[in-house]
């Protein structure tokens, strides 16, 4: 039997490169629903290629520009929030993968989780705001959510083969972005240089995060969500060959890690073959070691000032979502040029300090406080351009 899979976020980064090992694996998955925010020629070719019965499209305006030029009887097209709980809640869909940026797709997974779908999941920012919520109910319906991103993997494979007894502790690695070791200014960096990756290639968002190394602060925030695991027992070592992706250190002493190729492709099909429950291959990935010089780099909190913020990561509180709320503003003002790269950091500390910490929140509340962190971190902003 097929698996029918939903595609959120199949036009982005990583929805490219899930399409390209699904065309690789027809016998194991059927693609039932495609999803976008607003780039619809793509969504279009992917549709025919892999004959989609249903399209997504989120934003109003791309959905209006499609239903004029709309192409084909077989399709069902469907828009927003609703359009996607109705891909969700179909009764033929099977699995769905999360892979749309930002945290707009609240509603569909926890729907999803509700509905006992088999979920993989890479949409960090929606996993360190909603975590608390997320999981509990994860926990409640007996659902596993299954990691995308690649130091998640790497300690998901390494405890199903070793357990969590005996574990002491989980090394996340970083390759330190683009300006690891960069002795300029900062404070000159312009959205061209810091949207230069040394390791991966990925989209606008996570680019700019790893850069600041916010990235690693969700993944510490995720990884303590996924593994059940207080944030104390992980760390991060900067690792700028980008081939081991996490280690674990038992009790014991003996260290074990994770080591591939940087490629997004074995990591999607690691969930893939982890929704159909099979052993998962990936028949491209040759390490060449006559090349290798691994190193592995304890990060200085003075270089990486992103690191100062673990201290936020409350699991359970809204502080989390606070950060999540900040960095999406401090973000795009900064690709859009109005404030500087050293800046987002700033802004999301002044956010952080300036809110008042909600304990055990309610989904409610965390959504009221992602706006609020928004809001707020806009008149920072706002407040140093008139400067
Ligand atoms: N790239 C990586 O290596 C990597 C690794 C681990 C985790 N992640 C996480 O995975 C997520 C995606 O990363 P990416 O690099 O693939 O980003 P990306 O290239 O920017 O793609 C984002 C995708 O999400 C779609 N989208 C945005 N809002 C949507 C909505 N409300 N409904 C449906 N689709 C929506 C976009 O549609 P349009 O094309 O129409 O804009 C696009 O298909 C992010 O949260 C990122 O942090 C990425």
């Amino acid at each position: 039997m097929k698996l029918n899979l939903a595609i959120i976020g199949s036009t982005g980064f990583l929805g490219r490169q899930a399409l390209e090992i699904i065309s690789k694996l027809k016998n194991q998955f059927n693609i039932f629903a495609l999803s976008c925010e607003k780039n619809i020629d793509l969504l279009i070719r992917q549709a025919r290629e892999y004959k989609s019965r249903y399209l997504q499209i989120y934003d109003l305006k791309a959905y209006k520009n499609f239903k004029e030029s709309y192409l084909s009887k077989n399709w069902k097209v469907v828009y927003g929030d609703d359009g996607l709980l109705e891909i969700v809640a179909h009764p033929e869909v099977d699995g769905i993968l999360f892979l749309a940026t930002k945290t707009k797709c609240l509603n569909p997974l926890i729907l999803a989780i509700e509905k006992r779908k088999k979920i993989a999941l890479a949409s960090k920012e929606l996993i360190v705001a909603f975590g608390s919520a997320i999981f509990q109910l994860a926990k409640k319906k007996k659902v596993k959510i299954i990691p995308i991103d690649s130091e998640l993997v790497a300690i998901h494979s390494l405890l199903s083969r070793y357990g969590t007894n005996n574990l002491k502790k989980i090394f996340l690695t970083a390759s330190g972005g683009y300006f690891f070791a960069y002795k300029k200014n900062l404070d000159k960096i312009t959205a061209r240089e810091a949207l230069q990756h040394p390791v991966w290639k990925m989209g606008t968002k996570i680019t700019i995060d790893s850069a600041t190394l916010i990235n690693k602060i969700f993944e510490i925030m995720e990884a303590s969500y996924f593994f059940d695991l207080p944030i104390k027992k992980i760390d991060v070592l900067i690792h700028p060959q980008g081939i081991i992706h996490g280690l674990i250190e038992n009790y014991d002493g003996f260290i074990y890690g994770m080591f591939t190729k940087p490629d997004m492709k074995i990591f999607i099909s690691y969930a893939l073959f982890k929704m159909i429950n099979q052993n998962y291959y990936f028949l491209e990935q040759e390490i060449k070691f006559s090349s290798l010089d691994l190193k592995l780099i304890k990060p200085n909190k003075k270089d990486f000032p992103a690191l100062r913020l673990v201290k936020y990561l409350e699991k359970n509180t809204s502080l989390p979502t606070v950060l999540v709320g900040a960095d999406e503003v401090a973000v795009e003002n900064f690709l859009k040029g109005n404030i500087k790269f050293t800046d987002i950091i700033k802004i999301i500390k002044k956010t952080l300090k300036a809110h008042k910490k909600i304990l055990n929140p309610t989904l409610g509340e965390l959504i009221q406080t992602e706006n609020w962190a928004k809001y707020y971190a806009t008149n920072l902003i706002n407040k140093m351009k008139r400067r």
